[in-house]
């Protein structure tokens, strides 16, 4: 089992970091090989006016990084989206690599694969972190890709995210990858 966790957050040592991290453990534990992208540190263009019309005329538009991200989806059976909440929705880092999808949408249709959200929050509820779970599941549909589910941590703003949630990442992870 290959899996790729998109690691959204700026803080490459932060809560979301260390969510994602208990995701890999579990992962790990149940045999799975675990790629984690910081997608932060990547550089790679939003989708702007010149890149589209650099698309329409049939130009690779993924040479600044993004086709070695894609190559790397396209190679994975479980595709993780981890942020943390920015203005109910995941960080503008993350939102850009998933706009970048856009140029080889088909192949991704084609490769089925199983998306988890894992989010992190300042603030105590969940339903705030619905806007993205619903955008999640949309996105499957979109791609033929199957929702597998989320890990929540809310309530960061008082502490930093703990050994129990950590726990909680790598519980789900072995779950979702022994299963199959
Ligand atoms: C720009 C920005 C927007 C945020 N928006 C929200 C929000 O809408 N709701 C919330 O509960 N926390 C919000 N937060 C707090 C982060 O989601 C929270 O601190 C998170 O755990 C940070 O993860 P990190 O350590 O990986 O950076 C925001 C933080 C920033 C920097």
């Amino acid at each position: 089992m290959e899996v790729t966790i998109l690691l959204g957050s700026p803080h490459l040592n932060g809560n979301t970091a260390a969510l994602a991290a208990g995701f890999s453990d579990g992962a790990k534990m149940a045999g799975a090989n675990v790629v984690r992208i910081d997608v932060d540190q990547l550089g790679v263009s939003p989708v702007d006016a010149k890149l589209l019309k650099r698309l329409e005329a049939g130009e690779n538009v993924d040479a600044d990084g993004m086709d070695r991200v894609i190559d790397r989806l396209l190679a994975s059976d479980v595709v993780v989206f981890a942020t943390p909440l920015y203005y109910y929705g995941m960080s503008a880092q993350l939102k850009i690599v998933l706009d970048r999808f856009l140029a080889r949408n088909g192949e991704l249709q084609q490769h089925p694969a199983r998306l988890v959200l894992l989010a992190t929050s300042a603030g105590p509820g969940e339903e705030a972190m619905r806007p993205m779970i619903d955008q999640m599941r949309l996105v499957c549909g979109y791609l033929n890709w199957t929702y597998a589910g989320e890990v929540l941590a809310t309530g960061l703003a008082v502490e930093h995210l703990g050994k129990a949630r950590r726990e909680a990442a790598k519980t789900f992870a072995e779950k979702l990858l022994k299963a199959n």
